[in-house]
């Protein structure tokens, strides 16, 4: 069995544009999502799917403040109604393009699998999945709202199902397909000279962290780049083989799935 995430900056719009200071909202990259998912179709054996959240999710949670952990009382019901259900409109989108290029998905919304305490997972049922993936289909889940026991409600990040999958199934591989090549020494949209790290190692990422901090531009209430190596290092740790890899460059998703080097960082 595989697991895959495909990151929000990869199924929609989420990063500012140049010369804009408005992060754009909800917009679904159907070509994106269009070739991820004829790649996914071709891949072998057993799957388990997960997207981020994009546009659909960290704008309006950043604007009503529900990626706070120091919060009192819970947020409004109406930015929890709101975010969810931009979340489900944008799983549903990606189910559908799964759908129309063979993927048998089904979906599994993390508010029902997942609890959290204090903005982390506090409980994951993997029942489903199991069910699921004994009918043959392909489990999907996403970046959601959870129930929080002291919260209420918070953030549960895709990344962050990632480990739980990889925890309670063990999967051949782990694969983050993202809108850049991998992780680099510093950002090569500001450094022209960045390098990419083909292998991570605990040593190495303790090196990086002294200068990595989370700026990517627009707005990322989950952690960015800088939370994702922290999952994968955790993900290699329990011995499953993690890449993150640009799910923009035709063919290499596939690749990866197919157990072929590919270009991309190797935890
Ligand atoms: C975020 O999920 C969920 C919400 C903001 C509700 P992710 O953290 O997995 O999303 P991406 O991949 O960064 O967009």
């Amino acid at each position: 069995m595989q697991i895959v995430k495909l990151g929000g900056s990869l199924i929609t719009a989420k990063r500012t544009r140049k010369g804009s200071r408005q992060t754009p909202l909800k917009m679904f990259r159907a070509a994106q999502a269009e070739s991820a998912a004829a790649e996914l179709a071709r891949a072998p054996g057993p799957l388990v799917l997960v997207h981020g959240a994009g546009s659909f999710g960290h704008v309006k949670a950043h604007k009503y403040g529900l990626h706070k952990r120091n919060r009192t009382r819970p947020p409004k019901s109406k930015a929890i109604t709101e975010v969810s259900n931009d979340v489900r409109e944008l799983n549903l989108k990606f189910m559908r393009t799964l759908e129309e290029n063979g993927v048998h998905g089904i979906s599994v919304p993390p508010n029902v699998t997942i609890t959290n305490r204090k903005g982390k997972i506090n409980s994951f049922d993997s029942k489903f999945y199991k069910k699921y993936l004994e009918l043959d289909l392909v489990p999907v889940s996403f970046g959601d709202l959870v129930y929080d026991i002291t919260l209420g409600i918070s953030i549960c990040s895709g990344d962050d199902i990632m480990y739980e999958l990889a925890k309670a199934f063990k999967p051949e591989r782990a694969v983050f397909a993202a809108d850049v090549d991998g992780v680099y020494d510093s950002d090569p949209r500001i450094n022209k000279n960045a390098r990419l790290i083909a292998r991570m190692t605990p040593e190495r990422f303790k090196e990086l962290t002294c200068g990595v901090k989370n700026e990517e531009p627009g707005i990322d209430v989950t952690g960015g780049m800088y939370r994702k190596i922290e999952v994968c290092e955790a993900i290699a740790s329990l011995g499953v083989e993690c890449i993150i890899l640009n799910g923009l460059k035709k063919g290499r998703l596939k690749k990866a799935l197919n157990g072929e080097k590919v270009i991309g960082t190797y935890f």
